[in-house]
């Protein structure tokens, strides 16, 4: 386990794409130690002068997960393909191109790639538990963790994409946020802890359309609290 200290962390998030405007947010903050986890884990990687597929093959037919590996199959092509068009529109924004493509992938995608990452990394079939600084955070927004679930599943719902749990850098509170595909309406200054996919394709191949909650349910019982847990002690100290 690597210990990161706020400048790794400053690093790491500003690369990823995630929270906008962050690096100008930590510009002066002091190197002060956070918690020992693995950035890697939590975010996208960018190394070499691209964002990083990282192989989440392990998940296909992968028992006890509740999601068929036709679908997580199907999905992880998606994801591929996210990686793909971000690290050639960031290559070209670089060579000074802007056009359509470079327009959109740089924000499309690059969100596509980074939500894709922690919806991914964060399923598990584990027992998993929430750390008493999450369930605070949560209690403190939605009154609950059950009414935080049920804010969750409720926004999932209504859209066709995705549904967030974010940690806002501008008023220090969790939120849940629905979003209209990757990128139409995605607020700058949060930071996503936990992602629950809600476009079509993420449970068609299994589910019929309207059997949508159940595949949210599925979902539900696979969250890597761990995880969570880790992101949020990693971006609830920036504020
Ligand atoms: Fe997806």
């Amino acid at each position: 386990m690597k210990e990161m200290t706020r400048r790794d962390f400053f690093g790491a998030a500003a690369v990823s794409g995630l929270g906008l405007g962050l690096a100008s947010v930590l510009t002066g903050c002091n190197e002060t130690k956070v918690k020992s986890f693995d950035m890697a884990n939590l975010y996208p990687v960018y190394q070499d002068g691209a964002y990083l597929e990282k192989d989440f093959s392990h998940l296909i037919g992968k028992a006890g997960l509740g999601l068929s590996a036709e679908n997580i199959e199907n999905h992880l092509g998606l994801y591929s393909n996210y990686v793909k068009n971000v690290n050639k529109a960031e290559k070209e924004m670089a060579a000074g191109q802007v056009n359509d493509f470079t327009m959109k992938h740089l924000a499309f995608s690059l969100n596509g790639m980074a939500l894709h990452d922690i919806y991914f990394s964060n399923m598990t079939t584990e027992t998993t538990s929430r750390s008493t600084a999450l369930e605070n955070a949560l209690a403190g927004t939605f009154g609950s963790f059950e009414n935080y679930m049920k804010n969750l599943s409720e926004l999932a719902m209504q859209v066709d994409g995705w549904s967030l749990t974010a940690f806002n850098l501008l008023n220090g509170k969790i939120f849940n946020y629905a979003l209209k595909h990757h990128s139409d309406n995605f607020p700058n200054f949060v930071i996503p802890i936990l992602a629950l996919d809600v476009y079509e394709h993420a449970y068609v191949k299994q589910f019929t359309k309207e059997a949508k909650t159940e595949y949210i349910e599925v979902f539900k019982g696979i969250i890597n609290w761990d995880l969570v847990s880790q992101r949020f002690d990693a971006v609830k100290n920036l504020t």
